[in-house]
């Protein structure tokens, strides 16, 4: 296992790159399961996600080939039942049913298990696929899905008590590209990366509308053709750089961003007394303000403020003067990082699923435990801002969502070095 050793006091200035968005990227790939016709797509980011994804399409029978960013599928034979062993590692991979059960009629998936962020169900999408049609049996950890007679379209509500599910409306949205007739789902996700995932499926040959609000429409067709698709970029990543810029940033430009897709972040962050800078249509300028105060957000479905940015946050309230209050309502469990930011001499109180954050004048190294993915890139950003050197562990969880994370920062000015555990 890997560990990263990040030394505190750094000033961080210059480009960073965002590179293409993971959550974009995993059900894009899955939805080449579509059609038989070759798929190329673009700006993939070289992480252990879109890694397990590419190998669970080969394992399916495609014929994939990657190039650096770059992803070329080929699903001419296709086979329903994907591997356990691989499915297992990543939850994600349940975005594959959709496509099997569109083009197939049939899917044999494992159950994805719940995580460290807390209980990961699918009774979303399993509600969604019957409204059109399939059979679900879940047996011995297995969901079965069959549709002999085929699928067709609904009228579908994909809400549920969180709110909406983003890879659940990608499911139901994929599988009704090929149902008879007409879907509409409504209390759809309107991720950026629903869209996106909407615009690839349309120019395979699709007909949906509505994509990236509540209410989505497809029609379905006979088949789809292949396509080729550039993913947006990632705004998580570029989230957790921005909130890099405001702890320790005197200039620090970000590329390759869609600040559209930033909003609530980019708000909390200026009503905190942090200067972000839009640069043209896809650069922003973030500078550590110089007198922040403290501030508050709850986490929803987009546009409201991402729940994959909550943690990054506590960490930068965490030194912020002031008390700080985050409340997380998507994943109400999703507070591992907050014991560990304790760790470092944060003082962060739980109620319930409320942090109460009272800003401390700085975090001191400690040994951290990353859990989760985002957990871990708090803990990074922390570990920039504290005295001394923190080593976070289990680096693991960071590569799944963070491409060469240690490069970008090294070449800002960040001293951090990845080492052998
Ligand atoms: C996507 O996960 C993202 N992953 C997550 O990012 C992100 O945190 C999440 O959306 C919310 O924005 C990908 O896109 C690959 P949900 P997803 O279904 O689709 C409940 C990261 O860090 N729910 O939108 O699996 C669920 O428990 C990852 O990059 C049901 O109750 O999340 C949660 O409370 C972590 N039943 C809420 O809905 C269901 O059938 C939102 O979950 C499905 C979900």
């Amino acid at each position: 296992m890997e560990k990263l050793i990040v030394h505190g006091g750094s000033r961080l200035s210059g480009t960073v790159t965002i590179s293409g968005s993971k959550n974009s990227s995993l059900p894009i790939l899955a939805a080449t399961l579509l059609t038989a016709e070759q798929c190329v797509i673009r700006r993939v980011p070289d992480l252990s996600d879109t890694n397990y994804m590419v190998r669970i399409l080969g394992t399916l029978g495609a014929e994939v080939e990657r190039a650096s960013g770059r992803v070329i599928v080929a699903a001419e034979k296709v086979i329903p039942q994907a591997p356990y062993d691989l499915v297992r590692k990543m939850r994600a991979s349940v975005c594959v049913l959709g496509p099997l059960i569109g083009r197939l009629g049939e899917a044999l998936v494992s159950l994805p298990g719940g995580c460290i962020i807390g209980d990961r169900p699918i009774d979303l999408h399993l509600r969604g696929l019957e409204a059109l049609g399939a059979e679900v049996e879940v047996k011995g950890g297995d969901m079965k899905l069959s549709a002999p007679d085929g699928l067709r379209g609904a009228e579908i509500n994909m809400r549920g008590k969180f709110g909406s599910t983003v890879l659940g409306t990608d499911n139901v949205m994929m599988a009704a590209t090929l149902a008879e007739g007409r879907t509409v789902i409504e209390g759809a996700a309107a991720e950026p990366e629903v869209a996106d995932l909407a615009d690839f499926l349309i120019a395979m040959g699709a007909k949906i509308e509505g994509a990236g609000t509540r209410t989505i429409v497809i029609e379905g067709v006979e088949a789809l053709g292949g396509a080729e698709h550039e993913v947006i970029p990632d705004r998580i990543e570029a989230g957790t750089f921005m909130v890099a810029g405001a702890l320790i940033g005197d200039d620090l430009l970000l590329e390759n961003v869609c600040i559209r897709h930033m909003g609530a972040l980019i708000d909390v962050l200026r009503e905190s007394g942090h200067s972000v800078e839009e640069k043209g249509a896809d650069a922003v300028r973030v500078r550590a303000g110089s007198s922040p105060q403290g501030g508050e957000f709850t986490t929803e479905p987009y546009p409201g403020f991402a729940t994959d940015m909550q943690a990054q946050m506590c960490a930068l309230f965490a030194t912020t003067p002031g008390i700080s209050v985050v409340t997380e309502q998507v994943f109400p469990q999703r507070f591992m990082h907050v014991p560990e930011l304790n760790r470092m001499g944060a003082n962060i109180r739980m109620e319930d699923a409320t942090a109460i954050i009272k800003g401390v004048e700085r975090l001191s190294a400690a040994p951290v435990m990353a859990s989760d993915l985002r957990a871990s890139a708090a803990l990074v950003l922390a570990g920039l801002g504290a005295d001394g050197t923190t080593e976070v562990n289990r680096l693991y969880h960071i590569d799944r969502g963070y491409e060469h994370i240690d490069d970008k920062l090294r070449r800002v000015g960040a001293k951090v070095e990845r080492v052998k555990e």
